[in-house]
């Protein structure tokens, strides 16, 4: 039944029924990813907010486990995060079995405050903590609040948005409940933007223009907002700067942001929390909507998150900029690679690398579901130097009239290359270029017959098109 599900997407996180939101309290505990959700558990839209639960060794495969948090009486539970409390300062559990604590928002009518619930069995079963709430400033819009541990200043720290003020407040804390203000940001960015939501701040190495490791720094602010995005609709912007434990500063003294990713449906990213420092990666998952269009016309599931996505700072000639990959997992689900350029490659799950020099004065297309009368387009302009997803011919669009649309990302070529990475996966299609400095990740809801990938490029040099198909990570159930 459940693999039968058309737009069911194999590789990406889906619930398996009911409404999904942001990705809330990503942690790594004892060998786990563990991934929480803003869930409806009783209906297709969104309401009775609660966090569902899936757990996976390999981020690719996820197990789901039962409901974490429900919604009780007139509180329902928020978006936040989860920290693994290693020296049990909380007391939630021992030093010898450290508490996992999840950090959220406990929304009643007209009131948004901080919260906190514990686990002491490896996320299976969570208890509410009787002192909460842990913040509370008596206002209706003061949400989604993500922790980390910041080693240098032996303290928690606490990330969270005055949401209808743009603003974000930093908190501090020796044992996750007592917070201290440390400090206030925003509003910053683009203006006209209508709020921040779902704010995250985390350190990432820096590496140069050619991806080689540096060993500089820099922290990452980012934080969404439900208008005004480029695209239309909701967006994400980021700042880089510095964090001395208290204060984030903008290295932009007119503190103006980036753009996470140019295509209309990313919401929400965070962070995973205590990966493996030998592993020395940061990855985040997102929720892959638009807040303009997110009654997909999908059941009895509603959304799917991003591949996760490794994280650095890359140099380019206009600065630092975020650079993201999809994790190297992916590949374990990769079958044999097509040659693009000698093979028709078909197919509704595939991991496509593209390397391409474009004519200077002609687009190039790269149709992926394509069909008898479909196709989602990937066209790179070399004159306007941009790289847009046209999905005004990619299928089933009806269930919004905003959903319609191309949608453009600047991106200059490389020494006259264009570096694609594109994953396909049934309902999304996410594009990487160059090396991930420029995303875009978009819905489409093809029919059934449009499983096709083609390359339009006359007069372009083709260095390099492959493409694995992807096994599901779906287990029938
Ligand atoms: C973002 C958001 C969060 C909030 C949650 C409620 O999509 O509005 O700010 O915590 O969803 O479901």
């Amino acid at each position: 039944e459940y693999l039968r599900e058309p737009w069911r997407p194999r590789v990406h996180f889906t619930p398996e029924r009911n409404w999904m939101n942001d990705p809330n309290g990503l942690v790594f505990y004892r060998g786990e990813y563990h991934l929480f959700y803003q869930h409806n558990p009783l209906g297709i839209d969104w309401g009775h907010m609660s966090w569902g639960h899936a757990v996976s060794r390999d981020l690719m495969h996820w197990e789901p486990l039962p409901i974490a948090l429900w919604e009780e009486g007139d509180e329902m539970i928020f978006s936040g995060s989860c920290v693994v409390d290693h020296r049990n300062t909380s007391g939630f559990g021992t030093a010898e079995n450290p508490p996992l604590v999840a950090v959220y928002t406990s929304h009643r009518p007209g009131n948004q405050s901080q919260s906190l619930a514990y686990s002491t069995d490896a996320g299976r079963t969570w208890t509410k903590h009787a002192g909460n709430p842990v913040i509370d400033l008596d206002i209706a819009e003061f949400r989604d609040p993500k922790v980390f541990w910041h080693a240098p200043t032996e303290k928690w720290v606490m990330v969270v948005a005055l949401s209808a003020a743009k603003r974000v407040q930093l908190y501090g804390s020796p044992d996750l409940n007592e917070w201290r203000l440390l400090s206030e940001f925003g509003p910053a960015g683009v203006e006209g933007k209508s709020n921040w939501e779902c704010p995250d701040l985390f350190e990432l190495p820096i590496v140069d223009s050619r991806g080689e490791a540096t060993d500089e720094t820099r922290w990452v602010l980012e934080a969404d907002f439900g208008g005004g995005g480029v695209g239309g609709g909701s967006g994400n912007e980021y700042f880089v700067g510095r964090f001395d434990g208290n204060q984030f500063t903008c290295d932009d003294p007119q503190r103006r942001s980036q753009q996470v990713d140019y295509g209309r449906d990313f919401y929400a990213p965070v962070t995973w929390s205590d990966l493996p420092a030998e592993d020395g990666r940061r990855v985040w998952i997102g929720w892959m909507t638009n807040l303009q269009t997110n009654g997909t016309p999908t059941s009895p599931w509603r959304s799917a998150m991003t591949i996760p996505r490794s994280l650095t700072l890359r140099e380019t000639g206009s600065g630092l900029r975020l650079a993201q990959a999809p994790v190297r997992e992916l590949e374990s689900l990769r079958e044999d690679a097509v040659d693009g350029t000698n093979a028709a490659v078909r197919g509704k799950q595939l991991d496509i690398v593209l390397e391409v020099t474009p004519d200077a004065g002609r687009p190039l297309v790269l149709h992926v579901l394509e069909g008898p009368d479909e196709t989602t387009r990937l066209v790179y302009d070399p004159v306007d130097e941009t790289l847009s997803v046209d999905r005004r011919d990619a299928g089933f669009d009806e269930f919004h009239d905003a959903f319609a649309g191309v949608y453009p990302a600047p991106i200059a070529l490389d020494e006259g290359r264009l570096r694609l990475r594109v994953v396909v996966d049934r309902s999304s299609v996410e594009v990487f270029a160059q090396d991930g400095v420029a995303v875009l990740t978009t819905l489409v809801f093809p029919g059934p017959e449009s499983d096709g990938v083609r390359l339009d490029a006359p007069g372009a040099e083709v260095h390099r098109f492959t493409a694995w198909p992807l096994r599901s990570a779906l287990t029938e159930r």
